[in-house]
């Protein structure tokens, strides 16, 4: 049975990916520091798989300790989530990003050079194209131009160290995944988005203000040039994001993967409002404000490459993620 390792795998999406890599029956172990998530994880993890991965409370940037986690297992893949993800945040306390995403990979990828462990798969993000003349966004595009934040510079930096790193060692194997925006949870609603800061993402601030710890929603304008004015992106259940995981690793082999992972539809933020009162039965308050800096107007993916490649592809709806974000706060 092949062994992996999920760093931040008590977050949001490494959670979520390990309930289905244990439908293939992998073995795995949580490293996470738990800046940004809870020890009950592994609890819920349990109760919805029967399984219950091993854990390592340990940060990336801890490379003593770091070693230590490798030097007690043999590992197959490295899954690596961990990362700091506020935008806004990044913007104000830059070098904590830099240190905590980039750091903290350099020292894993050495740590798994000194073990001999050869695959990564990594959590990229769609910021990394910056602002491109389509909205639909592909692979082939250029990387790295028009990055707005720290936080998506150091998404590109990480990617550019994966592509040295193999570049370096025939035998490296590595999967990019490129996010679009991932929202929902599992059915069960045990499982589900729960920062432990003030989220800057649409969904997480839309459950918030239906529970009423924030007043409402500010919609971060309406004078796009979008058919309803406000922005479009591209909303990826995080359940079919977790599967294109489990097929990213399958198909991996020496050199460097990317992937987009998104549906390949745009979806507005009134459209986003709507969907959310449609499945929780109430008006979400809501107030147009003024365009927030750097945000593009329209942004989706082009799934074809993994659709064809890795044999995935979205599975699940908008509505679907809505109706599984009111099971979860139904749950809470
Ligand atoms: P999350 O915050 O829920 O999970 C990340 C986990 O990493 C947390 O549990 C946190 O405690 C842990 N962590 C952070 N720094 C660490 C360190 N130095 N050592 C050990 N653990 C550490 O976030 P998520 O939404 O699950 O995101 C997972 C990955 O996907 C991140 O790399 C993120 O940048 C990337 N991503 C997320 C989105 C999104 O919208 N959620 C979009 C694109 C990319
Ligand atoms: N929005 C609002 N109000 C809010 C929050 C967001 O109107 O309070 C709007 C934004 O303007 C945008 C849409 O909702 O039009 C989505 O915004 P998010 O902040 O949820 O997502 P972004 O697409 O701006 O950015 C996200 C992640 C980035 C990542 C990017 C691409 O935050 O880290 O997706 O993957 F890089």
């Amino acid at each position: 049975m092949k062994r992996i390792l999920v760093t931040g795998g008590t977050g949001y999406i490494g959670s979520h990916t390990i309930i289905e890599l244990y439908k293939r029956d992998y073995e795995i172990d949580v490293l996470d520091n738990l800046y940004n998530s809870k020890i009950t994880v592994l609890d819920k993890l349990e109760k919805i798989t029967d399984k219950r991965p091993g854990f390592y409370q340990v940060d990336l940037c801890d490379k003593e300790k770091l070693d230590k986690v490798f030097a007690e297992h043999e590992y197959d893949i490295v899954m690596h989530f961990a990362g700091l993800k506020a935008v806004g945040e990044s913007v104000e306390q830059p070098l904590k990003y830099y240190e905590n995403n980039v750091g903290g990979t350099v020292n894993l990828l050495e740590c798994m050079q000194k073990h001999g462990v050869k695959k990564i798969v990594f959590s990229s993000s769609a910021t990394v194209y910056g602002e491109q003349d389509t909205p639909k966004y592909d692979e082939s595009m250029s990387t790295g131009m028009g990055i707005t934040n720290p936080y998506g510079e150091t998404k590109h930096v990480i990617e550019e160290i994966l592509k040295d790193v193999a570049e370096s060692d025939p035998e490296f194997e590595a999967v990019i995944l490129r996010y679009f925006n991932p929202v929902g949870n599992h059915p069960s609603g045990l499982l589900g988005e729960d920062p432990n800061d003030i989220p800057n993402n649409l969904m997480p601030i839309i459950m918030k203000v239906s529970r009423g710890e924030i007043p409402e929603l500010s919609v971060y304008g309406d004078d796009y040039p979008t058919p309803d004015g406000s922005g479009i992106r591209d909303y990826i259940h995080v359940v079919d994001l977790a599967r294109g995981h489990v097929a990213a690793i399958e198909k991996m082999k020496p050199g460097v993967l990317i992937y987009n992972l998104g549906t390949g539809k745009g979806t507005s933020v009134f459209e986003m409002i709507k969907a959310f009162e449609k499945a929780s039965g109430r008006k979400l308050p809501y107030k147009v404000v003024g365009r927030r800096a750097g945000d593009l107007a329209e942004m989706y993916a082009d799934p074809a490459k993994a659709e064809k490649e890795l044999d995935w592809k979205t599975e699940l709806t908008v509505e679907d993620a809505m109706r599984d974000t009111m099971t979860y706060l139904n749950n809470l």
